[in-house]
């Protein structure tokens, strides 16, 4: 009597546990089929895969498959960002397109791999990119008039590498860019007035590219500029007037070039401002008088500049500032208190 009701007991649990194996079973079945029913559009794959033959740079198979799918594993993994250093070269996708059957390669990343190498042309038919890291690597060569394709953009950089040529006038069709970084490359020629169309900008790092000439008018238009590093070039002309008017500035770095006139009035609008540098304007005289808006400023520097007037009255009023000149001048104390005391000691 105790074994059968036992043994009922066991049928049941066991019928229970046979029916929620097959709904596993058909669970998977289904989650299988949607995951193997959206690959990778085959010019992008093959595109990928030529791009990092070339430099050298095989992804690692853990992180993504290069023989097969490259739209799958971590470059699908929504809890995996671009960034994650631990995935590098990487890619992500978006494989929502044709009913979640096809996958657009949306993200790629090859940073500070050392890749040699020029851009190859395959680059510029990745046209979902709204992400593209190429920096800190050896690339050598120009920008291709092509990358006017890539009108999805978002976050392009090219910084730290040995790029060289003209800037192509084609950078200003990506109009979705917010941030574009060329700094630290080899190029030559002037700003292409064209970047002036690029009004979702907001950031633009472009210190020791090696561009020179003026700044064009039409960067009137970038309103949305909080963060300008333009150092160390060969910028020509005087400071527009117009940076008075990116008034969502917080970062602004402009030594370095070859300035010439004064620092605008219209300066004192920025009071965003927590960084400024400026150096070297030739053949003019500034006054400091717009500095009396800017209470957030962090960091101030301003060099040989032919300034005509002194530092405001109410120059307490700036809780945060502290003068790099100031920091300076400490460590020249500090280095020749260094230098006195072990020349002491070298000559006892
Ligand atoms: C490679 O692709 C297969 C099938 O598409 C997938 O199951 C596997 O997770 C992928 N491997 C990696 C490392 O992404
Ligand atoms: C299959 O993919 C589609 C589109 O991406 C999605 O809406 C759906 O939830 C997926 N189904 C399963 C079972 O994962
Ligand atoms: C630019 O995009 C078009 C349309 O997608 C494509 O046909 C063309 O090959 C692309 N150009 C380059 C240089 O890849
Ligand atoms: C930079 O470009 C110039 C020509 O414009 C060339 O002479 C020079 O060697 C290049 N420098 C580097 C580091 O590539
Ligand atoms: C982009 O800028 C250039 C020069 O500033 C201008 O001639 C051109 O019409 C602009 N293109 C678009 C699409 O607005
Ligand atoms: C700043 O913007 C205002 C309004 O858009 C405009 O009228 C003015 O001319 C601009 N100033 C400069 C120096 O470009
Ligand atoms: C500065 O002014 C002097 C004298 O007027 C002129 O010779 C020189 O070319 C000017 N320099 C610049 C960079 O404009
Ligand atoms: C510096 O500014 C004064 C006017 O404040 C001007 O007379 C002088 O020529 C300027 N010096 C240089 C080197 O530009």
């Amino acid at each position: 009597m105790l074994g059968s009701r036992w043994r009922r007991r066991q049928t049941a649990v066991a019928g229970l546990l046979a029916a929620a194996g097959w709904l596993l079973f058909l669970a998977g079945l289904v989650q299988a089929q949607n995951s193997s029913q959206a690959t990778t559009v085959p010019s992008e794959a093959k595109a990928l895969n030529s791009i990092l033959r070339q430099w050298g740079k095989p992804a690692n198979v853990k992180q993504w498959n290069t023989t097969g799918d490259p739209c799958s594993g971590f470059a699908i993994d929504d809890s995996i960002q671009l960034e994650n250093p631990a995935y590098n070269p990487f890619i992500k996708c978006d494989c929502s397109y044709d009913s979640g059957t096809t996958c657009h390669i949306t993200e790629l990343k090859v940073y500070a791999l050392d890749a040699i190498g020029v851009l190859p042309d395959e680059l510029w038919s990745l046209n979902f990119l709204i992400n593209l890291d190429l920096a800190q690597n050896y690339l050598t060569g120009p920008i291709s008039s092509s990358i006017g394709n890539l009108t999805r953009m978002q976050y392009l950089s090219f910084g730290i590498n040995a790029l060289s040529g003209k800037l192509p006038k084609e950078l200003g069709s990506l109009t979705q860019l917010s941030s574009l970084s060329f700094a630290t490359n080899n190029f030559s020629g002037s700003l292409p007035a064209e970047l002036g169309n690029l009004t979702s900008l907001q950031q633009l790092y472009f210190s020791s590219s090696g561009v020179s000439g003026v700044i064009p008018s039409t960067f009137a238009n970038l309103q949305n500029l909080a963060t300008v590093w333009a150092s160390d070039n060969e910028l020509t002309g005087s400071i527009p007037d117009f940076i008075g008017n990116w008034t969502k500035l917080t970062d602004l770095r402009l030594q370095g070039n070859s300035f010439v006139g004064s620092i605008p009035s219209t300066f004192a609008n920025l009071i965003s401002l927590n960084n400024l540098r400026i150096s070297d304007i030739s053949n003019g005289s500034s006054s400091l008088a717009f500095i009396k808006n800017l209470k957030s400023l962090n960091i101030l520097v301003l060099r040989n500049n032919n300034i005509s007037d002194s530092l405001p009255s109410s120059f307490g009023d700036y809780q945060s500032l502290s003068l790099l000149g100031m920091l300076v001048l400490v460590s020249a104390i500090v280095l020749w208190w260094f230098f006195v005391v072990i020349g002491s000691l070298w000559f006892t």
